[in-house]
């Protein structure tokens, strides 16, 4: 052996017992971030569904609020928020099913009621967003940082916290809820960027 081979051998070695060794933070971070984002699939689906399948009716129905200005505008619509939730209600039911098949027990469990509350809430939470935005005067599809990220963790996590408070205390600890805030506007990043690059959104935010 190459004493290249030999030098790369033995690092892997010395990685792999780090990895596996008790005191190795590699693997908890792994679990909560794994954690995080298996809480929130039901919650991430929603939003990009609904830009997929939007259009149609607004659900302002056109109205404008007492300031003139639209009540949400026209980027929220019936059929977005129809598909929207029922996609991220279908592939939380695929969670379900994958957990109680394989006996992941490990992942957090979702349950129907958990499921429906985190992609109603995630697109209840994009529209108090969308409300609060045409107050302060921004058009649709104007950039509003850190709400245009955070809309749906709030949307999901605060009809949690009314409907299904034991589940929320449960699963979301302080470490995943961390874990959640970080992976969130990556994730969102990401399939805002993919969104525009494919034409189906009009804005890579
Ligand atoms: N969409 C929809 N119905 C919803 C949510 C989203 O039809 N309830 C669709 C709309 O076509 C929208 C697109 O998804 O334009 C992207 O969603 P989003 O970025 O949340 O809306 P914006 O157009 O940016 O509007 P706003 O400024 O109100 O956030
Ligand atoms: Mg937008």
């Amino acid at each position: 052996m190459s004493n290249l081979n030999l030098f790369i051998c033995s690092l892997l070695e010395v990685l792999e017992c780090y990895i596996i060794s008790d005191d190795s933070f590699i693997i908890p971070l792994l679990s909560v971030l794994l954690a995080a984002f298996w809480i929130m699939i039901p919650a991430y689906i929603p939003n990009p569904i609904a830009a997929l399948c939007g259009g149609g009716a607004p659900i302002d129905f056109d109205k404008n609020y007492s300031d003139g200005r639209r009540i949400l505008g026209d980027g929220k619509t019936f059929r977005g928020l129809i598909f929207g939730v029922l996609a991220g209600v279908i592939v939380g039911g695929m969670q379900i099913y994958l957990v109680t098949t394989y006996g992941w027990s490990s992942l957090p469990q979702q349950t129907v009621t958990s499921v429906i509350i985190l992609s109603l809430g995630a697109l209840l939470g994009d529209m108090g967003k969308s409300f609060i935005k045409r107050r302060l005067g921004k058009n649709r599809g104007d950039a509003w940082p850190i709400a245009d990220q955070y809309d749906l963790v709030i949307g999901a996590l605060v009809l949690m916290l009314i409907f299904n408070a034991s589940w929320l205390f449960a699963n979301v600890t302080l470490p995943v809820l961390i874990a959640i805030l970080i992976l969130t506007p990556v994730l969102h990043r990401v399939v805002n960027i993919i969104g525009f690059k494919l034409k189906i959104k009009k804005e890579p935010w």
